[in-house]
């Protein structure tokens, strides 16, 4: 299945139970004070779970272009390095405003991993909320009674309050979770170490791939919970990591997500992709086909690189993909600005907003190599300057 078809299949499920279907928001956020950008699907339904606003519908479904680079969720370390996180990246979700809960939510899960996209069940592990005393908070006995219906006792994990419970910022919309993860690993391998054991233990392929959560308090700027007016349900996919899954891949970036832009950077830079963990070069190809979608999709929804708040973290993610493939794969010109056309050949059937703002995306990104380039070159003539003054003054000082 290519990704296209994965989305697709994961929209026409929600619509097949009574979800209206809502396109992504922008990346960027312009009216909430508490985040720059959308961090995960339910940002743009902030509102719907305060009580401040009607929702469109009861149930909606989506998928969401996120970015997790600043704030409570910042992955950018670990971009590149590993093989599953990113800056950009799709969440597909679906939300019940005061509709179904629990049940539901768990029903809707297992049925499409199981039967539409027809993951092993045996490859699957679910988390629940083991309680927090210091927050008053049980136990999630409903969540747990709901999976056993579905999945051995065994493979229902208890998680603490940091895996959880599952907070949108400092403050907000919050609840217990539920996480849903995935074992991709050979059957040698698990024979050696049961997957139960693997869970949000960092391995790249047992992964955490759908976490569902119960919205059920607000947390006050003074952190204390209080209860929302309903109950509601959040849920939030990896579209990359679900590819990575269903297509039979160990890394997301052997996916069909990445590899037409892996395969872009390998012809303009020569060198090629190995997929190593270590590997320097590589580590530069996957923050380069990481960073690319971040930069060109907030820049097409209207955040242009700058030297302050949203516009500064765009600058420097762009700049850590350009100073990535300046020392490691050789490329001392402009280049990335090249992989926006195979961006929009990829994506632009489903995000519009690519395909219209290509042209501007493609000069902003140009602009800002150049300039990026011309200050490194400086910067490397004054460090080479002062490393000949330096010995020439030592060897002034020094006897001969
Ligand atoms: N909002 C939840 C998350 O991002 C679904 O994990």
């Amino acid at each position: 299945m290519t990704s296209q078809e994965i989305r697709q299949q994961f929209l026409d499920f929600f619509k097949s139970k009574e979800h209206l279907i809502v396109p992504s928001a922008p990346i960027v956020l312009k009216d909430d004070p508490t985040l720059m950008f959308s961090n995960s699907g339910m940002t743009q339904f902030k509102d719907y779970f305060l009580g401040y606003k009607e929702p469109k519908a009861p149930r909606i479904a989506d998928t969401q272009k996120c970015l997790r680079v600043s704030g409570k969720h910042n992955d950018l370390d670990d971009v590149g390095r590993d093989t599953y996180h990113h800056t950009m990246f799709e969440m597909l979700g679906n939300w019940s405003f005061g509709d179904y809960f629990k049940k539901e939510a768990i029903d809707f899960a297992w049925e499409l991993l199981t039967e539409v996209y027809k993951i092993p069940k045996e490859n699957l592990y679910v988390t629940i909320f083991e309680g927090d005393a210091s927050e008053n908070l049980e136990r999630d006995q409903a969540a747990y009674d709901f999976w056993k219906a579905h999945i051995s006792e065994d493979r229902i994990i208890n998680g603490n309050k940091k895996d959880n419970f599952w907070e949108m910022g400092e403050s907000g919309p919050c609840g217990p979770c539920s996480e849903i993860h995935v074992d991709l690993r050979s059957e040698e391998e698990k024979a050696k170490t049961p997957g139960v054991q693997l869970i949000n233990q960092d391995h790249p392929q047992v992964v955490e791939i759908w976490n569902n959560v119960f919205m059920e308090f607000n947390r006050k700027a003074d952190g204390t919970l209080e209860k929302l007016p309903a109950q509601h349900v959040d849920t939030g996919m990896g579209f990359e990591r679900l590819c990575m899954a269903l297509q039979g891949k160990k890394s997301n970036y052997d996916t069909d997500v990445f590899t037409p832009l892996i395969a872009k950077v390998e012809e303009l830079s020569g060198k090629k992709y190995e997929g190593i963990l270590e590997n320097e070069k590589d580590i530069a190809i996957r923050v380069v086909v990481d960073h690319i979608r971040a930069v060109a999709f907030a820049i097409a929804d209207g955040q242009l690189p700058s030297n302050g708040g949203a516009g500064y973290v765009i600058r420097r993610i762009l700049r850590r993909a350009i100073s990535y493939s300046y020392r490691f794969l050789d490329m001392k010109e402009p280049f990335l600005y090249e992989l926006v056309a195979v961006l929009k050949n990829q994506m632009g059937a489903f995000f519009p907003e690519i395909v219209k703002q290509e042209k501007l995306v493609t000069e902003v990104i140009k602009e800002e190599e150049n300039s990026f380039l011309k200050t490194i070159e400086s910067g490397l003539i004054r460090v080479e300057k002062l490393i000949q003054q330096t010995i020439s003054e030592t060897k002034k000082v020094l006897p001969s």
